[in-house]
């Protein structure tokens, strides 16, 4: 499978983190991405430009910093199926998804109500319970959860749409993972949105576990705004920036709420230094501050692979990749003898991304241990989930292989 793989030269573009000189088999793209090489240059550019042109490197460094988020719109705009216009290079997750809901939760009269998933990121519950007490809300009252049914771990989409059929007198937003952070279940990100419309309610989706995981069609499928990382499968750095998408439909509407900063402005007015803040058109207009330039280049580095690479093939791969995974991880685990990893993500290739998340049914947090020291990167999220991401641009099919058998003999070991 390796030696066919049309994108495996994609590895070599990136720099493999090593556990006593040796490259570990690296299964944490969907926490932190790897260093692509290139970005080490694209940074020293900057650094360049801003050496020789000071603060002129606003309009003549080669990259002109006034316009660099541009140069990361056409890469987005095809990974998340956008318009150009629709999508930008922002800010930082959280703080962009408070901006989002400045605009697109609207509580008023019977429509107040928000609906998330009930185990969401931390993050996201926070900034949904505080969104709604500012609002002078109850975060109980006003805060719909969707549970997965007694027993389950993931939701059903049938459950989803009749909770949105239920609520929808009351329904303001509908805010939901694109892919569970925990779980990897991918949502019917399409049926949600039409469904929340046709329930009168603003549809947006937190696509940290998506972008650049799964395919994305946020135009076509209308949804209303979106957010996300780019340190994850994007591949732009810890804390790197982040990313917002706004739907054509929403983009000439000046009088949409917003919390406003200079860098919205219309690009021609913005240096003027006048009263009144004249969005510029699209998603843009929700930009605050100016835009990050150092993050920015290393976002551009990552991008281009993924522009390379197209989400096509990647997508391919990663069905095979994450499929020859749960294989491995079944075919061995039938022959542990005291503990079972059991696997809570979808089997079906299209509600998942490339991640898996296991259940040990005793001494998780041993087995993730062991596999770290046995140059297995996985991620360990509370109370007993262990989480693996076989990424589509840098891991192989015999690493895949290899995790199996790291495994099998740490299980029986014991
Ligand atoms: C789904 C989700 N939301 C929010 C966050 C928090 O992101 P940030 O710290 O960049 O705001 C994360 C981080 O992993 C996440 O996975």
């Amino acid at each position: 499978m390796d030696a066919n793989d049309a994108i495996g030269k994609y590895r070599h573009a990136f720099h493999l983190p090593a556990q006593q000189g040796k490259p570990v088999i690296y299964l944490t793209g969907n926490s932190l991405g790897l260093l692509p090489k290139k970005a080490r240059d694209y940074v020293e550019q900057e650094f360049l430009d801003w050496q020789q042109y000071g603060v002129e490197g606003h309009f003549e460094a080669k990259n002109p910093w006034f316009y660099y988020h541009h140069f990361c719109e056409s890469a987005l705009a095809a990974i998340v199926g956008a318009q150009k216009q629709e999508v930008v290079a922002m800010g930082s997750l959280t703080a962009n998804l408070h901006f989002l809901l400045v605009s697109f939760y609207r509580p008023a009269g019977a429509r107040y109500k928000i609906m998330m998933e009930a185990n969401s990121f931390p993050s996201d519950q926070y900034a949904i319970e505080s969104q709604v007490r500012y609002h002078g809300y109850d975060p109980d009252d006003a805060i719909i959860e969707l549970k997965p049914r007694a027993g389950e771990y993931t939701l059903r989409t049938e459950d989803i749409l009749a909770t949105i059929e239920v609520n929808k007198d009351s329904l303001a937003t509908i805010i939901i993972g694109g892919v569970s952070y925990l779980t990897g279940q991918l949502m019917d990100m399409k049926a949600i949105t039409l469904a929340g419309h046709h329930a009168g309610a603003v549809v947006g989706f937190d696509l940290a576990h998506a972008i650049g995981n799964v395919p994305l069609q946020l135009h076509d499928w209308q949804v209303d705004f979106a957010c996300w990382c780019s340190y994850k499968y994007l591949n732009s750095g810890p804390g790197g920036v982040a990313g917002i998408f706004v739907h054509e439909q929403h983009s000439h509407k000046p009088e949409l709420p917003r919390f406003a900063g200079w860098w919205g402005n219309a690009e021609e007015t913005r240096f003027r230094m006048e009263k009144g803040f004249h969005p510029q058109p699209g998603a843009a207009g929700w930009q605050l501050s100016n835009a990050p330039v150092f993050p920015m280049a290393i976002h551009r580095a990552s991008l281009e692979l993924f522009e390379a690479a197209g989400m096509n093939q990647l997508r391919a791969k990663s069905e095979l990749l994450t499929g020859f995974l749960e294989f491995v991880l079944r075919d061995f685990n039938l022959h542990f003898p005291d503990h079972a990893l059991n696997i809570i993500t979808p089997e079906d290739p299209a509600m998942r991304g490339c991640q898996l998340s296991l259940i040990a049914t005793s001494n998780g947090k041993e087995i993730f241990n062991k596999l770290t020291k046995a140059g297995v990167f996985t991620d360990w999220r509370e109370p007993n989930v262990i989480r693996m991401a076989p990424v589509p641009l840098h891991n192989s099919f015999e690493e895949v292989w290899r995790t199996g058998a790291v495994l099998n003999e740490l299980m029986h070991a014991d």
